[in-house]
């Protein structure tokens, strides 16, 4: 029976090993939630992961790796599409319409590409890379997706997105649902351990500032330990004054349900070390089973690909409805069956 629910979307790409405490906190554990009560599609998103060099053996094993800790982290194939997007060739076919639909002015403006071109040194970025969000903008729309939960970076590609389906809709007809952007809040922002002025991610500062979920529970036990804290020792959520501090307890507010109030209460007249104390067992408690479940899926690879198989298979029912649309519009001739 067809879902009466909104349907989300979204993607996260197999670049790193592990996923860390910001992937999770900022948009893993959003999905979860999500899946109860959308009609949830989420892929493993290895077509832009080889817009930058990237070596097969690790981009296959990283594929597997990252869908294994998706499940891991709660999401359940009963009740939403799983996959890995180049199972689903549409992404790639409807990506090429959306290219010829694209303005070189517009993709020229996407800040992302701006970033991490400068990276790779002028000149030396792929094409690939340049038309990325143009690839993007094909997984949301083969999906007509109604909303897509991404982080504030990628608020630009979204509405390339939005523009690309009304120009689309109103040259060859309504075809594309227009999507709206569902920002993750803001509260779920975790920063570096060592430096709490920049975001967690895995170009952290310095390992120590970084919570991989998949390391030695001892070593994230350590990272909290000696986390960067302010001058003064009072227990106080101040992002201004106190960012350390303030990092701490949102963390550890996410991961227990606990508010900050509760917690700024619970420590008052209490030392660093108490906190970090108990919010290094907070974290060994949550990241151990975590481990555990993913190592479960690595250990059966044969099952895990069943279900990625599986998640596919739904996904290109829908892919291949919208694609046949759009070719249609556009006026490519029909093969004969
Ligand atoms: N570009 C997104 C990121 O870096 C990943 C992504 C690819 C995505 N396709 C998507 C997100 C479609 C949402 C919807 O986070």
């Amino acid at each position: 029976m067809p879902s009466t629910r909104p349907r989300v979307l979204s993607g996260i790409q197999p670049t790193a090993g592990s996923f860390h405490l910001g992937n999770y906190l900022g948009a893993v554990r959003q999905w979860v939630a999500l899946q109860e009560s959308h009609d949830a599609f989420y892929m493993v998103v290895d077509l832009h992961a080889i817009t930058v060099p990237q070596d097969p053996a690790e981009l296959r094993a990283n594929t597997r790796l990252a869908a294994a800790q998706l499940l891991a982290a709660g999401l359940d194939p009963e009740r939403c599409t799983l996959f890995v997007q180049s199972h689903v060739p549409e992404h790639a076919q409807l990506a090429w319409i959306m290219n010829c639909l694209a303005g070189f002015g517009e993709a020229s403006r996407m800040t992302q590409f701006k970033d991490k071109s400068a990276k790779q040194g002028a000149g030396n970025a792929t094409v690939g890379l340049f038309t990325y969000p143009i690839l993007q903008v094909a997984d949301i729309l083969l999906y007509q997706a109604n909303e897509v939960p991404v982080g504030e970076d990628q608020r630009q590609h979204i509405e390339l997105t939005r523009d690309l389906a009304d120009r689309f809709n109103g040259r060859f007809g309504e075809t594309f649902t227009v999507p709206a952007p569902y920002i993750l809040k803001e509260t779920a922002k975790i920063y570096d351990l060592q430096d709490p002025s920049i975001k967690m991610s895995k170009s952290a500062s310095t390992p120590k500032g970084l919570i991989n979920l998949l390391d030695d529970p001892k070593t994230t036990a350590k990272k909290v330990k000696s986390a960067v804290t302010d001058t003064d020792t009072v227990i106080k959520y101040d992002t201004e004054n106190k960012p350390g501090v303030s990092n701490l307890l949102s963390i550890y507010s996410t991961l227990t349900g606990k508010t900050i109030a509760d917690l700024e209460a619970e420590y008052e007249g209490k030392m660093y070390g108490a906190l970090k104390t108990d919010l290094a067992e907070v974290m060994v408690e949550f990241v151990t089973p975590f481990r555990t479940r993913t190592q479960q899926y690595l250990d059966d690879p044969e099952t895990l690909d069943s279900l990625l198989a599986k998640g596919a298979e739904k996904a290109r029912a829908v892919a291949a409805e919208t694609l046949a649309a759009a070719y249609d519009r556009v006026g490519l001739l029909p093969a004969k069956h």
